[in-house]
């Protein structure tokens, strides 16, 4: 028998759902390595494997006990050759139906939401004492924020700064307010410190999160409260910091000093994803959204107003109990009126506890299919049509990554959009103008000037 496994241990991570949890497995990450856990590339070689879940639509909770099923022979092999696999299931799947996980999946040895993750050396101290397992769904007083680790090495150019989560809107569809919590916005002074920590490890563009991102409401550096709008000003400020996006926004929030910002301040791209989820009064109503289609097109004209160069992004909900025809068509004209650059759209998905769940007019799954389709075909022609419409021109591209094949440079326009050119991998962070050559439903190619390229 060989003995137990030593330092360095490694630790696996699969992350599920959305840009808040990548953030959060990259700070657990951060949380694990003072204690030795190094990244593992595979599962079968971790001591300790987190699944990061979301909970949003149906299927979370299938595709994690799949998940389970693959690592419980890996566990077990680790148990018999006398090391010990520590096996965690994380994020808001975690958070809504922990006791659930415990009770199928008794191996598990430890289950924590969103909220919690601060504490993973407690918890793995914990586990590694076989004192039992561990479950760890509180929303505890003092934020996770106050206690994780201040340096974010290796970020990339790239990179995920959480400034505000939970949310308080509660639109009847969504679970978000209940596995994440209520509304909760960092100081300014922890964000820029953070920002600030990010450019030097060679980040070149943050991407401000949250759930209801644009609700950010933070103690400002002069005591006030400080808004979205007026943080990404003090942002901007930061040297070698070239781009600056966030997400996820709600309608209501746009106010006018975010919207001033995206005339004013180069390094705001001037993309954004801004969710409607319909085009019809009634259903927007039902679905609690806060706003009617006409205030989210008041709110467009005056992005576009500001930015004219202002591409949009956006989520649709189809399906939604009591959607009728004219509902669905009432979205189908918002969409062909706005235009968006690029889009997720989903089919209703019924969230046991949200109050939607409970309304007696749900759509026939058939129905729902039906109308995605023929959403998503017009939003697919958008996206391409967009895509093409960069043929010829020359976009400032930040680079990545060297792409998959040798010699090619993976990075994105202000769009969002993924373009690839071929150049020398030390452009990597390097914001470079690529005159685009081609352009496919996802992506686009492009060329370096000669000088550049080298
Ligand atoms: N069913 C379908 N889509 C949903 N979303 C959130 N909850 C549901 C649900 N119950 C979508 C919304 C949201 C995105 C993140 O996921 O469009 O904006
Ligand atoms: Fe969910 Fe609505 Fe909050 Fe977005 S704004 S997280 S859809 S409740």
């Amino acid at each position: 028998m060989s003995l137990p496994t030593q330092s360095p241990k490694k630790v696996f991570i699969k992350t599920w759902g959305c840009q808040m949890n990548v953030y959060d497995s990259q700070r657990m990450q951060d949380v694990v390595k003072p204690l030795g856990y190094a990244p593992a590339e595979d599962m079968a070689d971790a001591d300790l494997v987190i699944f990061n879940t979301c909970h949003i639509r149906e299927k979370a909770t299938d595709k994690l006990f799949s998940e389970l099923g693959r690592v419980r022979p890996h566990q077990k092999t680790k148990a018999e050759n006398g090391g010990r696999m520590i096996v965690a299931v994380a994020g808001c799947v975690a958070q809504a139906e922990g006791a659930e996980i415990q009770r199928r999946a008794p191996y598990v040895d430890m289950v924590f939401g969103p909220q919690t993750y601060h504490q993973l050396p407690e918890m793995i101290a914990r586990v590694s004492r076989n004192t039992g397992a561990v479950l760890n769904t509180e929303f505890p007083p003092e934020p996770k924020f106050d206690h994780l680790p201040q340096d974010r090495a290796n970020p990339g150019v790239t990179a995920f700064l959480s400034i505000q989560e939970g949310c308080d809107k509660f639109c009847t569809f969504c679970v978000v307010p209940y596995t994440r919590g209520a509304e909760y916005s960092r100081s300014v002074a922890a964000i820029i410190a953070e920002a600030e920590n990010l450019v030097q490890n060679g980040a070149r563009e943050i991407m401000l999160l949250g759930q209801n991102v644009n609700a950010f409401h933070g103690e400002g550096i002069d005591g006030q409260s400080w808004r979205l709008g007026r943080l990404i000003y003090r942002l901007a400020k930061i040297s070698r910091l070239k781009r600056i996006r966030y997400m996820t926004s709600h309608p209501r929030d746009m106010d006018d000093e975010l919207i001033a910002a995206h005339r004013d301040i180069p390094q705001l791209m001037p993309f954004l994803h801004l969710p409607v989820q319909s085009g019809s009064d009634s259903i927007l109503q039902a679905m609690n959204r806060k706003h009617t289609a006409d205030d989210y097109r008041s709110t467009i004209d005056k992005l576009r107003n500001a930015q004219p160069n202002m591409a949009l992004s956006s989520d649709f909900i189809v399906g939604f109990p009591g959607e009728t025809d004219e509902d669905f068509k009432a979205t189908l004209d918002l969409v062909r009126e706005i235009t968006f650059a690029q889009s997720f759209s989903f089919k209703y998905s019924c969230r046991p506890g949200t109050p939607a769940a409970a309304m007696q007019n749900q759509i026939d799954e058939k129905l729902k299919d039906t109308r995605l389709l023929e959403l998503q075909s017009i939003l697919r022609t958008q996206q391409e049509k967009f895509n093409h419409s960069m043929i010829g021109r020359t976009l400032p591209v930040l680079f990545e990554n060297p792409s998959g094949r040798e010699g090619m440079l993976f990075g994105r326009s202000p769009y969002m959009q993924a373009v690839r050119v071929a150049g020398s991998p030390r452009l990597v962070g390097e914001e470079l103008p690529a005159t685009i050559t081609d352009a496919g439903g996802n992506s686009l190619t492009g060329s370096l000037q000669l000088a550049d390229a080298a």
